[in-house]
């Protein structure tokens, strides 16, 4: 039984691997006749949507679950839920307020637990950025990747991996909005910095996410004036001389990034969000013991 709530939950053998599989278009039907819970506790397009289609690819068969039906913590406790859904279905996945919900329930079942984004990490959204290096570079060799802005789940994921794979990663933030100097001590290749042109200099991609991430409404206005000044516009890639621009959806368009530089030649979004389908497919596989 292998859970998959972080990134830093693999070896760099198995994050391999999961590339690798994410690579194969058909893997066959571990799934088979079986079920794959999506529970979520926060709105979603591309985990929900690549998630079922991925599951469907496997043989198997998804069910959406909305946090109401279950309230998680309110209804029920995050074991019970997990217990529930373990009677049923081969494999769960939760996308959570809190990570440590996604503990109690891997805690409480046998079947493997995916973390379809906490708050903090989204492991699956990794995956789908190293695939897009790799594909767009054909190697990781080389790779340096950028990322500006708030250092929230999403980059720390992507830090992981980056780790993992001998990707160099510097990352801009302004103060307070960095990843612990702790968690940066503990990985291999990541830089931080407060300066985006800094951050960006020889990089080959360049990445930024929301300022404002779900369930962080309260410090919008704080939020908008710190990261004002990361913003990625034409300004920023230019120094950044030929790299590719990468985001994970939903873009909030005009503020951590520009129209112009989303519909540019070099944005590799649309790419990321296919990705996110053939990463999920690789990963299930994997959890389910495809080698
Ligand atoms: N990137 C991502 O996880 O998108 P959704 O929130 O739409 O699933
Ligand atoms: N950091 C964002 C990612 C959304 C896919 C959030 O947690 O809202």
């Amino acid at each position: 039984m292998t859970n998959l709530l972080s990134i830093s939950d693999l070896s760099r053998d198995g994050l391999t691997e999961i590339l690798t599989l994410s690579q194969r278009s058909y893997i066959g039907r571990p799934l088979d006749g079986q079920g794959v819970a999506l529970l979520f506790q926060k709105p979603s397009a591309r985990t929900r949507n690549s998630m079922e289609m991925a599951v469907v690819q496997l043989g198997g068969h998804p069910v959406y679950i909305q946090k109401e039906e279950v309230g998680l913590g309110t209804r029920e406790t995050a074991e019970d839920v997990a217990r529930t859904l373990a009677c049923y279905h081969a494999l769960i996945a939760a996308r959570v307020m809190k990570h440590d919900d996604l503990d109690r329930m891997a805690a409480a079942t046998d079947k493997p637990m995916l973390n379809m984004l906490s708050d903090t990490d989204h492991p699956l959204q990794a995956l789908a950025d190293l695939l897009t290096v790799k594909q767009l570079l054909g190697t990781f060799q080389g790779a340096r990747i950028a990322y500006i802005g708030d250092a929230n789940n999403v980059c720390r994921s992507l830090a992981q991996a980056c780790s993992m794979l001998g990707v160099e990663l510097r990352i801009a933030s302004p103060e307070g909005y960095g990843l612990t100097p702790q968690e940066v001590a503990s990985l291999s290749g990541v830089e931080q910095t407060h300066d985006p042109v800094e951050a960006v200099a020889g990089a080959r991609f360049v990445y930024t996410d929301v300022w404002v991430s779900m369930g962080q409404d309260e410090e919008t206005a704080a939020r908008r004036q710190a990261l004002a000044p990361f913003q990625v516009n034409a300004e920023l890639m230019s120094r950044a001389a030929e790299a590719w621009f990468l985001h994970c959806l939903p873009a909030r368009r005009g503020e951590e990034v520009t129209d112009e530089v989303l519909a540019s030649s070099r944005s590799a979004v649309w790419r990321q969000a296919e990705n996110r389908m053939h990463s999920a497919r690789g990963a299930m596989a994997w959890m389910l013991g495809v080698g």
